[in-house]
């Protein structure tokens, strides 16, 4: 509508008006001049609102994706934290009972054992809040973030660990992709941790078939891969796939029965 009225009018000026106090020449050139404003000004009416929907179209995608990752989170939350505390307060209740017993060697067991979990979700939240806080590890340094959390995963568990980055430490081009690599791998230690038996741990970098690959590799017992991706209360590996297609990635787990376990996500490079 709006070029087609001012058009309109502008001819409509040009003929009645402007032809009877101008001459042909002059004519052509204020319409030639007008036709240049009208254009440019209509253009960045145009841009503006292209830009403005493109605006809340980004911040739309943002909140979406923060709203996923809100929910994996409480996902992983059900799945450790929760269920560890819920184990807790039975074994509580069970120290009750017996301490009604006066059976002291069983409440020196069941302290053990309730130690041993308290660790375990103290473990669980730590993981929580390094998941949440990604992006502000961010900021050191890709590498630097990656080094850090396999020293604190030594640390806890005793498993050794070697990171080797990049030629030249070449970062992820994208920041979101970083992000969603660092919470990856931390999935991936924390199955080690749970349920590899591993003694080492081997986290490489490399660009290969147009992708940023990052690989960690356990020497632990293994499982069937085919058997471990759909199993009802285990999030675990589906997160780590939702997190890696979230910025247009995927997760590529090789693992058999004694044979260690290999999970690599790969981000395609622009
Ligand atoms: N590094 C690993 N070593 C041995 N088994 C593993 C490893 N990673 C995953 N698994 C197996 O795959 C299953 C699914 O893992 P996951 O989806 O993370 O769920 P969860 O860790 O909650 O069990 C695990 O229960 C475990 O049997
Ligand atoms: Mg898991």
């Amino acid at each position: 509508m709006g070029p087609t009225a001012f058009v309109t009018v502008a001819e409509l000026v040009r003929f009645v008006y402007l032809r009877r106090v101008l001459p042909p020449a002059e004519v052509s050139l204020v319409a030639i001049l007008v036709t240049l404003v009208g254009a440019a000004v209509f253009s960045s009416f145009v841009f503006g609102i292209v830009e403005r929907m493109e605006k809340e179209r980004t911040a739309y995608k943002d909140a979406m994706l923060a709203l996923k990752e809100r929910e994996r989170l409480a996902r992983e939350m059900h799945d450790g934290l929760a269920q560890n505390l819920a184990a807790i307060n039975l074994k509580v209740h069970r120290l009750n009972k017996l301490l009604h017993d006066q059976d002291y060697a069983a409440i020196a067991d069941e302290l053990v054992a309730i130690q041993a979990a308290v660790n375990l979700s103290y473990t669980e939240v730590r993981q929580s809040l390094y998941d949440l806080k990604a992006g502000q590890r961010l900021a050191e340094g890709f590498w630097t973030a990656l080094e850090k959390q396999a020293e604190e995963f030594s640390r806890q568990t005793g498993i050794a660990v070697r990171v080797e980055p990049l030629p030249d430490r070449q970062e992820p081009w994208n920041e979101l992709a970083a992000v969603q690599m660092l919470r990856i791998v931390q999935e991936s230690l924390a199955n080690v941790r749970r349920h590899s038996e591993a003694h080492q741990v081997r986290i490489y970098g490399r660009l290969e078939g147009g992708e940023f690959r990052l690989s960690v590799v356990d020497d632990g017992k293994g499982f069937d891969p085919t058997q471990g991706l759909d199993r009802g209360h285990h999030y675990g590996l589906s997160i780590m796939q939702e997190r890696a297609e979230s910025v247009g990635g995927r997760v590529v787990v090789q693992s058999q029965v004694g044979k260690g376990t290999e999970v690599t996500v790969a981000i395609p490079i622009r």
